[in-house]
């Protein structure tokens, strides 16, 4: 059978495409240096989270000046803690994990929203001025009682903030 000169060259053409593409996707996972999303970093055991020094007493803590950090664990139907009580004028760096399945997190009216994966540790920041008390919803269904899982976020006034007692 004889194949046309141009119909040859197309035919080449379209394996090297395919080899490129299989290379691609290849290096892309492997390569040299290549990261894939979920960075170890973020991995924890969902099932271990008593013994887990962050996740353990959930908390928040401060970091710098008018930084803070909270570590927040989603199960089930609620938040830990809650609320999450931070000062004003401040900068808010929350980390969320789940001891059982996947929730969402979300600060009603604020563009502070993140999925919560039992697993991995969700990141989100945001910066809170003026006091004020915010809802916290999971925003995923995660059983039965999804629509009453709910937490809430105090924003209150540094003095309020550093008066606060051993369980605010
Ligand atoms: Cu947790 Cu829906």
């Amino acid at each position: 059978m004889h194949i046309h000169a141009y119909e040859k060259l197309w035919l080449a053409a379209a394996i090297a495409l395919i080899l490129l593409l299989i290379g691609s996707v290849t290096y892309g996972a492997v390569g040299p240096g290549v990261a894939m999303v979920t960075d170890s970093e973020n991995q924890i055991d969902a099932g271990g989270l008593d013994e887990d020094e962050r996740f353990s007493e959930p908390r928040v803590e401060q970091v710098g000046e008018n930084h803070y950090e909270a570590y927040v664990v989603a199960y089930q139907f609620a938040f830990d803690p809650s609320p999450i009580v931070v000062p004003e004028d401040s900068r808010v760096t929350l980390y969320v994990t789940s001891r059982d399945v996947v929730h969402g997190f979300e600060v009603v009216g604020t563009n502070a929203n993140t999925m919560v994966v039992p697993g991995e540790v969700a990141q989100i920041s945001f910066e809170v001025d003026e006091p004020g008390e915010y809802g916290v919803v999971c925003n995923e269904y995660c059983g039965a009682a999804h629509h009453t899982m709910e937490g809430k976020l105090h924003v209150v006034s540094q003095s309020e903030f550093e008066n606060r007692g051993e369980n605010a």
